[in-house]
């Protein structure tokens, strides 16, 4: 079973590919509707409904370099398999929304994963983003933002040494700090 953080990962960067320079990423679980939903929204080039309407089929790219199309498929399988099921909404030159629901306590949901990895890849990649991300677990909440960071830190790159660790750990403690009332 693959953990959603690589899901999570195959969208961040279905959107880094659109061009996109911001990316909201939202988890939001929750206990007493037994529903987990990641949402991954960008301002990326946008799909044609065309492609909208293909994109959950396997083996679907607009790729030229490696022809691969099994990203979104994957997560929609994952979300079928555990009750739940994938929404892409998208609007060409504006942006894509890729929403995936989960029964939170679902036998086959797969477990999060390393978010703060995923979290922090995309943050110190290449091209610069600005990731706002936000995870809620029964209305707690974490929220880390980058352009606020960018903007508090001036010219110090996020991935300045000291900048570097202090994310990863703000991100392990923040995210771990959403106490579960579920294993
Ligand atoms: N956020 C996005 N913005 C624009 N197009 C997207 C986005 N996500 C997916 N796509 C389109 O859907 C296709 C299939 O995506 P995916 O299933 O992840 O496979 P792959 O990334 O290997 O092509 C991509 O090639 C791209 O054309
Ligand atoms: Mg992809």
């Amino acid at each position: 079973m693959r953990e959603l953080s690589l899901h999570i990962l195959d969208c961040l960067e279905n959107a880094i590919e659109a061009g996109a320079t911001r990316i909201a990423l939202t988890v939001e679980e929750d206990s007493a509707l037994d529903r987990l939903a990641i949402t991954v929204e960008d301002n990326g080039k946008g799909m044609p409904a065309e492609l909208v309407a293909r994109v959950l089929d396997p083996f679907v790219t607009t790729r030229q370099t490696r022809h691969v199309g099994l990203g979104l498929p994957l997560l929609a399988a994952a979300a079928e398999r555990a009750g739940g099921q994938v929404l892409v909404q998208s609007t060409p030159g504006a942006g894509t929304r890729i929403m995936a629901v989960f029964q939170l306590r679902h036998w086959d949901r797969a477990p999060l994963g390393d978010l703060p990895a995923t979290v922090l890849a995309v943050l110190l990649g290449q091209p610069p983003v600005d990731l706002a991300y936000r995870h809620c677990v029964d209305g707690r909440e974490f929220v880390c933002d980058t352009a606020e960071l960018r903007e508090a830190l001036g010219d110090v790159p996020l991935s300045q040494p000291q900048v570097r660790s202090w994310l990863r750990e703000y991100l392990q403690e923040g995210i771990a700090s959403l106490e579960r009332p579920y294993p």
